[in-house]
Formats: structure tokens, sequence, C-alpha cells
């Protein structure tokens, strides 16, 4: 029997805070689930909104579908090489002091590029990405997924986010960079580790972190080396080895190119897969309506990928002055486009609260972003969530939330830390 899935906290009451006090980046919030009255009073009141204190500093809050467009398609006036997320100035400190003389690390590979450097750079990854290299990937990845799936507890409870979300992604991952399959859930922890400050993941310490980093980059160094030795391959390592445009790359570009790939397509994937299981279990007809018609499973992707949103934000900062809904935003100033309440926009999105596993225009949503930054891991991903889920349905006609989620403390990536479920047995 399903429990009722219920907010885990009390809602504070939001239109009693002075708007010029709105911070919508508190992790708590996000943690909590109760983020939604913040967006819908910013949409609607100051949907261009300035926090002028937080913990990330002075920033720009951009909450509807059309002015997050105008941002993240104009690369001329917005930047991503000061970093593509809101920054926790005290984090930052934290980690200035613990890096003490050693080099202080620059971005995060090419996503944190503005052009002319950046394009080149994408287009080495792109080919690896595309539909001819995602159709000979497909069917290692469908036959890794049923390996596991064949291998969940049946009849008692387990955690869906470690056993089934974190599992699959590792694997799908794994085939992607062709790294060591026995070792795949080290992607996972690295992920893990670069997204989460000390204290707040799997590490305490910014030793630890920094610790752990080097050992990620040294592996993939060694993988890098054993591909540039080899005849060029399909897998991104090798992509890059041998591509003029990254094969000579400096180290410090290289580490931040893995980092990216490795989280990427990781926490992103990972919580799709989580959020597609709550969400069923939230609607059960839309759960009902996939099970009578499992072609319903692209669109239900979709869906799930618009409704979690699981990177909440992504940042620029402006390289000049710039007019954004009505509003100036200054040189230098930091601003966070919200896809999370852009994909909530009633103005664009019909019924946008719903989950509606059919939908009209599935793949209308904000969560890969927009301009020469969309992510290029989209299809990928698509893909791999499709054949999870038909997998699933194969030999799952029902999985069962059997208590509340934890959620994870971050406005960034958004997700779950773990989700009970019991697979029920058949009589
Ligand atoms: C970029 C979301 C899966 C690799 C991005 C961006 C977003 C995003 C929002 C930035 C867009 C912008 O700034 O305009 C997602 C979501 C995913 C997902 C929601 C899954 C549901 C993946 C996968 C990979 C991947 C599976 C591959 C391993 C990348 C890379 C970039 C990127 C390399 C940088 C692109 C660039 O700067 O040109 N993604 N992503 N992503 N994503 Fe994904």
């Amino acid at each position: 029997m399903n429990i009722a899935v219920k907010p885990q906290a009390a809602v504070e009451d939001v239109s009693a805070v002075p708007l010029a006090e709105l911070n919508p980046g508190r992790a708590k919030r996000f943690q909590d689930d109760t983020i939604w009255p913040v967006f819908e009073r910013l949409r609607r009141e100051d949907p261009v909104h300035l926090t002028e204190e937080s913990e990330f500093g002075r920033y720009w809050s951009i909450t509807r579908w059309e002015d997050i467009l105008a941002v993240d398609t104009n690369h001329e006036d917005f930047s991503s090489a000061e970093g593509i997320t809101l920054i926790n100035q005290e984090a930052l400190e934290e980690q200035r002091k613990a890096l003490g003389d050693r080099p202080q690390r620059r971005g995060a590979g090419f996503i944190t590029m503005d052009e002319p450097e950046h394009g080149p750079q994408r287009k080495a990854v792109s080919p690896t990405m595309a539909p001819a290299n995602i159709a000979k990937m497909a069917p290692i990845v469908r036959e890794r997924a049923g390996q596991i799936l064949d291998s969940l507890p049946i009849g008692e409870p387990f955690d869906w986010v470690d056993k089934v979300s974190k599992e699959l992604t590792a694997m799908t991952l794994a085939t992607l960079f062709d790294f060591p399959f026995e070792d795949r859930r080290k992607l996972t922890y690295w992920s893990d580790v670069v997204t989460n400050q000390p204290g707040h993941g799997p590490v305490t310490s910014w030793e630890q972190k920094f610790k752990d980093m080097y050992e990620c980059f040294g592996t993939f160094q060694q993988l890098w080396n054993e591909r540039l030795d080899a005849e060029p391959g399909i897998d991104l390592i090798s992509m890059l080895a041998h591509n003029p445009s990254t094969r000579d790359m400096p180290l410090e570009e290289f580490q931040g190119n893995v980092i990216l790939l490795i989280v990427g397509g990781n926490d992103t994937t990972r919580n799709t897969i989580s959020g597609s299981v709550f969400e069923l279990n939230r609607n059960p007809a839309e759960y009902d309506k996939l099970r009578a018609n499992p072609d319903l499973i692209p669109s239900m992707v979709s869906e799930t990928i618009r409704y979690q949103t699981p990177l909440a934000h992504m940042a620029r900062v402006a390289k000049r002055d710039v007019e954004v809904g009505g509003k100036t935003i200054s040189a230098g100033d930091r601003v966070a486009m919200w896809y999370i309440s852009g994909n909530r926009d009633e103005t664009r999105i019909e019924r946008p609260n719903d989950y509606i596993i059919d939908r009209a225009r599935p793949r209308e949503h904000l969560s890969f972003g927009f301009g020469v930054h969309r992510c290029v891991g989209n299809r990928v991903a698509e893909m791999q969530l499709t054949i999870i889920w038909e997998e699933i349905l194969k030999r799952f006609p029902r999985i069962e939330v059997v208590g509340q989620p934890t959620r994870t403390f971050s406005a960034f990536v958004h997700g779950f830390e773990s989700l009970p479920v019991v697979i029920p047995a058949r009589n």
C-alpha cells in the first residue's frame, strides 16, 4: 500500500518576508521542498529580482521563462567564465584557506568558458553524444540496466537512490568513458565530492576533498595516457585525447573537463530516475497511464526532467550593463537563471504544477538550458532514462514509495538523497 507523500516541513509564510530580503538561493528551502511559493511570488511581483545580501553575496534572480531565455541565449553580454553557479562566499573563503599555497582551480571545463575558447572544446566532445554513437551505446546500457534491476530485492524495503539511481547512472557514465566497470561507483563518489561542501556530502574536510580529487585526476590521467597510445576509440576520453582541439590542453583544463563530464552526467540523470519514481507514486493515475501504454516512456522522461529540473539554476556574470525585464543589471553582477522557476511559469506552460506524462510538447522545458552551452548530453540522458524505464516496466508493474524522501541541501543540484521503496512480490 502506498503511503501519502507529503511535504516534509511546515511551509513558511513567504508573503510576510519583505521582497527586498527574499533570497531564493537558500539551500534549506530546497532541502525541505518549500521553495515553490518563493518562486511563485517572484514571478508575480518581481521577476527580475535583486538580493543585496546573502550567503552568495549580491545576486540577481531571473524567474520567468522569457527572461531566462533572453539571458541564456545572450552569451555576448553574459559570461560563464566566472563560474556557472551561485557561490557560497563562506565556503569559498574556507576553500581558499585550505588550499594555502596550492594553485586555485579556475573553472570546470568548457562549461566555464566563453567564446571563442568554448566552441572547439564542445565540438571535440559532441560526437560521443551524437545519435550514431548513442545507438552503439544503447544495447550495452540496456544489458547492464537489466543486470542491475534483476539484482534488486523483492518484497522488502530498500533505498531506490542508492541501489538503482546511483548504480544506473554510474553504469552509463562508465560506458560513456569506457571506465573500468568494477570501479564505476568511484564516478558517483567523485561527483558527490565535487558538488558538496565538506560536511554536506561524503567528505567532512577540505583536505579530504583535495585528496580525493587528486586521486580522481590521477586515475583519468592514466586512462588518457593509455587511450593516447591506442587507436582512436568512441569513448569520451579517447575522443578528447585524439582531437586536435583538446589533445594538447593544459593539465588544469583537462582536469576541469574531467570534472565537468563526471558531474554533468551524474546528479542530473540520477535525480531524474529518483524523481520519476517519486512523481509516479504521487500521481497514480499517471502511473496507470504509463503501465497501460509504455510508448509514453519518452514523454514521461521529458516531463520528469521538466518537473524535477535536476539543476535548479545556472549563473552568469554580466560583462556590461544590460537591461532585462525592465531592470538594469550592471557589469560585474552575478545573475541566477532559475530554470526550476521558468519550468513552472504559468504564462508559458499549461497547468505547470501538474505532472502530466502525455503533454502535447513534453520536450519544451528549460532544464537543459539554451544557447551555446545547452546541455551537450541531453540525448544521452534521454536515451538512458528511456531504456531504464523500458527495462523496469518489463520486470516490475509497480515500485511503491513507502516513506518520505530526503532531499539534497543545495540550490543548484535539485535532488534526492534517499527514497525508500518496495517492489511488491507478484502472487
Ligand atoms: C551542460 C542539464 C545530462 C554533460 C548542461 C547545462 C544544463 C544541463 C542546465 C548548462 C546549460 C546552459 O548553461 O545553458 C542537464 C540535465 C541532464 C544532463 C538536466 C539530465 C537530465 C547530461 C549528461 C551529460 C551532460 C548525461 C554527459 C555526460 C553536459 C556538458 C555540459 C552540460 C558537458 C556543458 C555544455 C557546454 O558548456 O557547452 N547540462 N544535463 N549532461 N551538460 Fe548536461
